[in-house]
């Protein structure tokens, strides 16, 4: 049926996901973001560090296009930020994933049908409204649910499920909605650093398979080594430090954290003193 088949790749495929220009952010006249510069190739898979109020959440919602660049200019996946509406927005929110820290799920809600809300930008509303009767694309569902191991919980109400398990539902229809830029914003601060380790590498894999572009902010660095290519270190709304995992040492940590880098225990973590 025409109407299944997945709209052809834009010609933006080849532009940056995300590219910011000397872009500032205010709150209520107050710059939290100041002079950012950013550029992420496809495919990349990026994570974002820092102390608490150095406007990690706020590049987020820059780049989602929730708040807007007082200054600068902020493009996602090829898109003006300050233009979005009608048929780009559409497309935009098709394209971006989402993961917070919790509260992914609708409770309210079958875990079949949480995985689902992934297709909603790809259907149209008849078929999204079909699907609360009865679920399209089940085999979708599942097949998605089976890759983060919960196929068995295809019917489960959220709340019957563990945090780490709701998270992996979170991931099972990021898996489904196939996004081509996923943000997520400290996704694994709740968890323990096991199940944390399992939902990063998740989200590692769901991005080289699909090829998608990985936004994540992180408070764990323990995870940085060996899922992320490049680090973005903020401070005070602004770009402290970019470079690869292996360059981080511990002055610069105490550095970027300040008062911070004790109560986070970063000088247990392993790198060059
Ligand atoms: N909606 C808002 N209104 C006013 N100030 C805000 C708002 N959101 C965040 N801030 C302020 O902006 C700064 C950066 O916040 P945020 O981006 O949430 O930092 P982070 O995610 O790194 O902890 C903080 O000082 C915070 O208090
Ligand atoms: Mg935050």
């Amino acid at each position: 049926m025409l109407m299944n088949i997945d709209p052809p790749e834009a010609p933006a495929l080849a532009l940056p996901p995300v590219s910011i220009e000397a872009a500032a952010v205010a709150y209520g006249g107050r710059c939290v973001l100041e002079d950012i510069d950013l550029r992420i190739a496809p495919g990349e898979r990026v994570a974002v560090i820092g102390p608490s109020g150095a406007g990690k959440t706020t590049l987020f919602r820059l780049i989602a296009g929730l708040v807007k660049p007082a200054a600068g200019r902020a493009l996602t996946l090829g898109e003006d930020t300050r233009r979005l509406r009608g048929r780009r927005l559409a497309r935009l929110r098709r394209e971006l994933g989402f993961l917070h820290q919790q509260d992914n799920l609708i409770p309210q809600l079958r875990v079949v049908h949480n995985v689902l809300m992934g297709r909603l930008g790809h259907w149209s509303l008849a078929r999204a409204l079909l699907s609360l009767l009865w679920p399209q694309q089940i085999e979708r569902a599942r097949a998605a649910l089976a890759r983060v191991e919960l196929a068995d919980k295809l019917w489960a109400l959220p709340d019957a499920l563990s945090g780490g398990q709701q998270q992996r539902v979170a991931v099972a229809r990021l898996i489904v909605q196939q996004p081509r830029l996923v943000l997520a914003d400290e996704p694994v601060s709740a968890l323990d650093l096991r199940l944390g380790r399992e939902i990063i590498g998740l989200l590692c894999a769901l991005a080289r398979r699909d090829g998608a572009t990985l936004v994540v902010n992180l408070h764990t660095l323990d995870l940085l080594q060996g899922h992320f290519e490049r680090v973005v270190a903020l401070r005070a709304g602004r770009v402290f430090w970019q470079g690869a995992p292996e360059q981080i040492t511990q002055p610069l940590l105490r550095e970027l954290y300040g008062a911070e880098y004790r109560a986070l225990h970063l000088d247990e973590i392993e790198v060059p003193a």
